[in-house]
């Protein structure tokens, strides 16, 4: 089975800046070089979605400075990156919280997604992102659609279905992680795709995330293709 779609959790850009005697944004910085890389790397293998990890709805919990610094990186990140997106057939989007993000930063999303629409290759950044949250939002959405009432639980021809749950998601559209990697040594999801995880499989590796290099990216993608996907049913 193919690896369309591969999800990060890019961990340890804090660690990699203490072991280099650096400032934590210093860390996030080539947390963002690192990203870049590995976009070109999934592109190249032909994998058609990465979805990363960039901010989570707990990391508002973070100092001022760090936050503020996150933020002006990924508009940094936005702003330079728009031609070579373009230019490489690479579509943006964003999943998650974004009405918490500033007014400008939404603006400057909004108007990348548009312009790099169509794209063959789907890079979508979860920020202010919360899998808890995007359920609950979800949920939400349908209810206020008057789609949640008594009568439409149960076996119904017309009941909720996972396919209409699912496309109250973020993530509408867009087909589950085959692969999902976590850097740094940590073993947890962290809320991180929760219903879009269900079937996917998992590479874990000590490899902080501004570390990650062509060699780690071959041995997840090998690990993956070893494994047998049986996807709950008989092969
Ligand atoms: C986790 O490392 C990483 C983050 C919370 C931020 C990830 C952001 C980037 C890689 C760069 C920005 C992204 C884009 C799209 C430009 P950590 O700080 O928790 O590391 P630690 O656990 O070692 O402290």
């Amino acid at each position: 089975m193919g690896l369309q779609h591969l999800a990060v959790i890019m961990d340890g850009n804090g660690r990699w800046a203490k072991k280099h005697h650096l400032p934590r944004l210093a860390g996030h910085r080539a947390g963002a070089e690192s990203l870049d890389r590995t976009m070109h790397w999934c592109k190249e293998a032909g994998i058609s979605y990465l979805t990363v990890y960039a901010f989570s709805t707990e990391n508002w919990k973070r100092s001022k400075g760090e936050v503020a610094g996150l933020m002006k990186l990924l508009s940094h990140f936005i702003k330079a990156k728009e031609k070579e997106l373009i230019k490489n057939g690479i579509a943006f989007r964003v999943i998650g919280r974004r009405e918490d993000l500033s007014p400008k930063l939404q603006k400057e999303i909004a108007a990348l997604e548009e312009k790099t629409k169509g794209g063959d290759f789907t890079l979508v950044v979860a920020l202010s992102y919360g899998g808890r949250d995007e359920i609950v939002r979800a949920a939400a959405k349908l209810a206020a659609k008057g789609l949640l009432g008594s009568n439409r639980v149960g076996l119904g021809s017309d009941r909720v279905d996972e396919e209409a749950f699912a496309s109250c998601l973020d993530t509408a559209g867009i087909p589950d992680p085959d692969l999902i990697i976590r850097t740094s040594g940590e073993l947890r999801l962290s809320n991180f795709l929760l219903w879009q995880a269900a079937y996917a499989e998992f590479y874990f590796t000590d490899v902080l995330w501004p570390d990650f290099d062509k060699a780690e990216f071959d041995k997840a993608i090998a690990s993956f293709s070893k494994r047998e996907r049986r996807m709950g049913g008989r092969l």
